[in-house]
């Protein structure tokens, strides 16, 4: 049995992701107790705006939740949240965290899409803040939210945009005579593909992570396939905050095309069928007919 932080993992034999445990300081560092600027000047005021206001009480699960700066939001707006992750080390100083200004978050260590040591349907809100395009298998979280949230419970997930953010594109801009105009150049959109994505470290040198390109309509199809009805899409916009301080152009780039796109998605208990002799394809890309199992409580 792995430990975590010094408490028992979950899951028997894993691991975190190995680039991700070796960048946890750094990461805790960076986003702190508010996010960093990126999160705070543009995705953040998206996927709270998302969030609305939770009645006291409400029980709330944090998937890939990193330090666990957005699970001791939600707990001071007085949810009850549980933070779930697979790195050791991140889970460990959120636990630190967590002992030097107690708020009663759980914070436990494990695979996202294997939480059976949590009740089905005991959930009313899963958050996930851009972390299940990290995720090697996607489709295994989704499916928990699905059988984690109470009926009509509610996912927002914060994701690179799965059509501008892909990790095989780039900016391009033109200039013809004084007007300047930014294109976003997209290749391999249609592919399921693994690929990293960089972070500059304090020093000036380079780490990268994993990161998973998935199409928009593999997102679409996982979250129907949860039992997930998409009910909104948003895609965050620059605060004024990016635009002034990040000496980096893209925010006024972004403010022409969004590399992020917020999602929420509600649980229903609708049985999801489709007119007879109809096909659906799922995540592993397969034809397939959806069977009432597949969308019924495990
Ligand atoms: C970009 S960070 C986001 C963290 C946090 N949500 C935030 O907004 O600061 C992505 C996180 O996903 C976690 N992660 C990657 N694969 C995971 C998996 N299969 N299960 C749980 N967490 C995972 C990483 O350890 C990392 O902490």
């Amino acid at each position: 049995m792995l430990t975590c932080g010094g408490a028992p993992a979950r899951v028997e034999g894993a691991v975190g992701v190995p680039e991700w445990e070796a960048l946890a300081e750094f990461y805790d560092e960076k986003q702190g107790d508010t996010g960093d600027l990126w999160h705070r000047a543009l995705i953040d005021p998206v996927l709270f705006a998302c969030i609305g206001t939770l009645p006291a009480g409400t029980r709330v699960l944090d998937l890939g939740c990193g330090n666990g700066y957005i699970a001791r939001r939600l707990s001071r707006a007085g949810a009850r949240v549980v933070g779930v992750d697979s790195g050791q080390r991140i889970i460990g100083l959120a636990r630190a965290r967590e002992s030097v200004d107690p708020l009663g978050i759980d914070y436990q260590c494990s695979d996202a899409g294997q939480l059976g040591f949590l009740r089905t349907a005991s959930f009313d809100l899963v958050v996930s803040n851009m972390a299940l395009m990290d995720m090697a298998d996607a489709a295994a979280p989704l499916g928990e939210a699905g059988r984690l949230l109470k009926s009509g419970g509610r996912l927002v997930a914060s994701i690179c945009h799965p059509c501008f953010d892909t990790g095989f594109c780039a900016w391009s801009l033109e200039r013809i005579e004084r007007r300047s105009t930014v294109y976003r150049k997209v290749t391999g959109y249609r592919a399921l593909a693994a690929t990293t994505g960089p972070w500059v470290l304090p020093d000036g040198s380079e780490a990268r992570t994993p990161y998973y390109h998935r199409p928009l309509s593999w997102y679409a199809r996982a979250l129907s396939d949860s039992g997930l009805l998409i009910r909104r899409l948003e895609e965050p916009a620059p605060l004024p905050e990016l635009l002034s301080k990040n000496h980096s152009p893209q925010g006024e780039w972004i403010n022409e095309v969004p590399l992020h796109l917020v999602i929420e998605a509600v649980r229903a208990d609708l049985p999801l069928t489709v007119p007879a002799g109809a096909t659906m394809r799922s995540p592993d890309g397969h034809r397939r007919r959806p069977s009432a199992s597949s969308l019924r409580r495990r």
